[in-house]
């Protein structure tokens, strides 16, 4: 059975007026969930993202990946700096990173302001009361009445869920240790489908390689999970012996995908149409000496890759690159290759962490309704992002 999504829609909003006429009678709420699910339906998305906490990407099917990405888009022009929307004008975002971020933290808090809300950080553990012995789950209760939607990062893997159990308004999962980091999947993949899309390609059935530590990295954990959505996806698993991706991981890619694994890095570069470069996360190793015996054992510069990748193969990288002379994974030599999407990665994860809050507070449709025009000079950020 098909459902037309403009009657479901309009049955959601005859619902949401009898609603806001009587907002005493309870039946009236009951209608309204009943129709915002049937609405999902109608268009092909299982998740109910409103009030949810996102915490892993097994939480996603297809078509929520894909809602999610037709969200991301509809954001672009607020992200472009074409138009702005004050749609979540009074809301409060609290972001509590504790552990190192740049990317996450800082794109979490403009995507948040894009939309009109403020933000309020907390970073380091030792700045917050959890350096006095405070539970995760004290923090949760007091931090959700201050905000209306949390994003953690938090160094121990099952943390953010755990956090989220207590808390009052929906969590994002902004990294816990090695576990999962399902924004950056999102983007990452958003990222994989604008670049293939250029090339006239789309994901299933393209050939990617993921290189480096597949052992520790959240980024490419969640990431594979997220390829599991797909179809007949080429890949290759590049990792030194002792930091293959884990098993499970690996035994769910087969399902689906063919899948190939090499220990030396040039043998796994060729015949793949993206290259996904990850950081030795030496955070994540037990002893600084352990870790020091991966530090600068792949690296892809631009005379590796003339030589081994096929003609624009794309290259692509959660980052932060270790930039350091032992280390340098991705050489910064290869920063005028236009196959490099390192930063079209970093500005789409704005489009997708726009797109997360406002499936969560569940302004998708209101944030048009709230645009103006921008009226500053924005030439030179439209060119660095085009
Ligand atoms: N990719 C990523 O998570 O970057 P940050 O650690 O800088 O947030």
């Amino acid at each position: 059975m098909t459902l037309p999504e403009n009657r479901c829609k309009k049955l959601w909003r005859f619902t949401q007026l009898k609603l806001g006429n009587h907002p005493n009678d309870t039946s009236n709420y009951e209608l309204t969930r009943l129709a915002s699910i049937i609405l999902k339906i109608s268009q092909g998305t299982l998740l109910d993202f409103v009030g949810n906490h996102i915490i892993s990407v097994n939480q996603f099917e297809r078509a929520d990946v894909e809602r999610i990405f037709s969200v991301a888009d509809a954001m672009r022009p607020y992200a472009m700096r074409e138009r702005i929307t004050r749609v979540l004008e009074g809301a409060i975002v609290s972001n509590m990173f504790f552990e190192p971020s740049t990317r996450t933290r800082v794109s979490f808090g403009s995507a948040f302001n894009l939309l009109g809300g403020e933000v309020r950080e907390t970073t380091e553990v030792k700045a917050s009361s959890l350096a006095k012995g405070e539970s995760l789950y004290d923090t949760a209760r007091v931090l959700s009445g201050y905000s209306d939607v949390i994003v953690m990062r938090h160094p121990e893997s099952g943390s953010v869920a755990e956090f989220a159990e207590a808390s009052r308004v929906p969590v994002i999962n902004g990294g816990d240790g090695p576990n999962e980091h399902p924004s950056q999947a999102l983007l990452d993949l958003y990222t994989m489908r604008e670049e293939l899309r250029n090339k006239g390609r789309n994901i299933d059935g393209f050939g990617i390689a993921l290189i480096g530590d597949l052992k520790f990295g959240r980024a490419v954990h969640s990431l594979c999970k997220l390829l599991g959505l797909f179809e007949n996806i080429r890949l290759h698993l590049v990792s030194p012996p002792g930091l293959e991706l884990p098993e499970e991981i690996v035994a769910e890619l087969k399902q689906r995908h063919e899948v190939e694994s090499f220990n030396a890095l040039e043998d796994g570069l060729h015949d793949v149409d993206i290259l996904y470069v990850t950081r030795t996360q030496e955070e994540r190793f037990p002893s600084q000496e352990e870790a020091n015996r991966y530090r600068g054992l792949f690296r892809i510069n631009q005379s590796i890759y003339t030589e081994h990748c096929k003609p624009n193969t794309v290259i692509m990288h959660p980052l932060p690159r270790d930039s350091r002379a032992q280390a340098q994974e991705l050489d910064d030599d290869l920063n005028q290759n236009p196959n490099l999407a390192i930063f079209r990665q970093t500005d789409n994860g704005v489009l997708v962490r726009m797109a997360l809050f406002a499936l969560v507070l569940d302004v998708v449709d209101e944030a048009h309704n709230h645009a103006q025009p921008v009226t500053w000079h924005t030439a030179k950020r439209h060119h660095q992002l085009g």
